[in-house]
């Protein structure tokens, strides 16, 4: 049963970011900032924004940053005080809302995305979650996983995030069998994890955005080595599309991948445009050099 409201949320962050070395050497790739905001935060404030109250970090070694990131800092907090920077203050201790809980549970070995989802059970009930892979930042009007909520609320099946992707890109994404769409949705009969191009069973490529239902830790459990040698979450998703059928969503707004550093380029430049305090300077400098 999936029509239930989304209580708790997953981010999966004990990757080693090594793409992104050497400023991932000892800083986890999600905080990485976009223009002055971390990823994860990004991440976090789409799932608040969509009603979630609960979220849970898969982290491994050298994340702490991320914890405290989510926690009070005192000395901060009191140094701003005292200088009256109400402001900073403000977006200091906005970090963390009110009335949302963060956990913290630990991978201890990088399995795979299927293995980070099963090390969240022990912090989960049994009813449907969210995850979020931070590494997608996706910017629309109505909020990715708000999006998900939204089909989950209207088809009660498990759901993903889709877009549609180019035939040089398959080796980097799950990739869907269409059964048949259904309005804006498409409903998946199966789900390949990193295909080549000629073996992908469709353009529709998996963001980084489920809603998975509390049985999906049972097929995990079960699941062989899949891509890579790791635990997919593909395969499990897999195994629930060709059982039920899982819901795909095409995604609207637009998604950065900020685990390539050309995605991560584009976002820092695309939502320094819209900054309140450096967009019209960074727009001025673009345009002139393009000249
Ligand atoms: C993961 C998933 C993949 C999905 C992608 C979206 O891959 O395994 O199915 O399409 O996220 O970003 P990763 O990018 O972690 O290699």
């Amino acid at each position: 049963m999936m029509n239930r409201k989304i209580n708790a949320a997953v981010f999966p962050v004990a990757g080693l970011g090594s793409r992104f070395l050497p400023a991932t050497k000892a800083t986890p790739k999600e905080m990485l900032p976009i223009v002055d905001k971390p990823l994860i935060q990004y991440a976090v404030e789409e799932a608040v924004d969509a009603g979630i109250k609960k979220m849970i970090f898969v982290t491994g070694r050298n994340k702490r940053a991320i914890e405290d990131h989510f926690d009070t800092a005192y000395e901060l907090e009191a140094d701003l005080a005292l200088k009256e920077k109400h402001e900073l203050l403000d977006i200091a201790q906005s970090v963390a809302p009110k009335g949302v809980e963060f956990v913290y549970v630990r991978q201890s070995t990088a399995l795979g995305l299927g293995h980070a989802i099963f090390c969240a059970k022990p912090a989960l009930s049994n009813e449907p979650f969210a995850v979020l892979l931070a590494d997608d930042l996706i910017r629309s009007s109505i909020g990715a996983v708000q999006q998900l909520i939204v089909a989950a609320d209207e088809t009660a099946r498990p759901i993903i995030g889709l877009e549609k992707i180019q035939p040089h890109q398959t080796r980097a994404y799950g990739v869907i069998s269409i059964r048949e769409t259904m309005g804006k949705h498409v409903v998946a009969s199966n789900l390949v994890e990193k295909p080549k191009p000629e073996d992908a069973p469709s353009n529709l490529g998996v963001v980084g955005r489920y809603i998975l239902p509390y049985e999906i830790f049972d097929v995990i459990a079960k699941l062989p080595t899949g891509s890579g040698g790791e635990i997919q979450l593909t395969d499990a998703l897999a195994v629930l599309a060709q059982r039920d059928g899982v819901i795909g969503v095409l995604l609207e707004g637009q998604r950065f991948d900020c685990g390539s550093k050309l995605g991560f380029a584009q976002a820092n430049i695309e939502y320094g445009m819209e900054h309140p305090e450096i967009g019209v300077d960074l727009k001025a400098y673009l345009k002139a050099l393009a000249i």
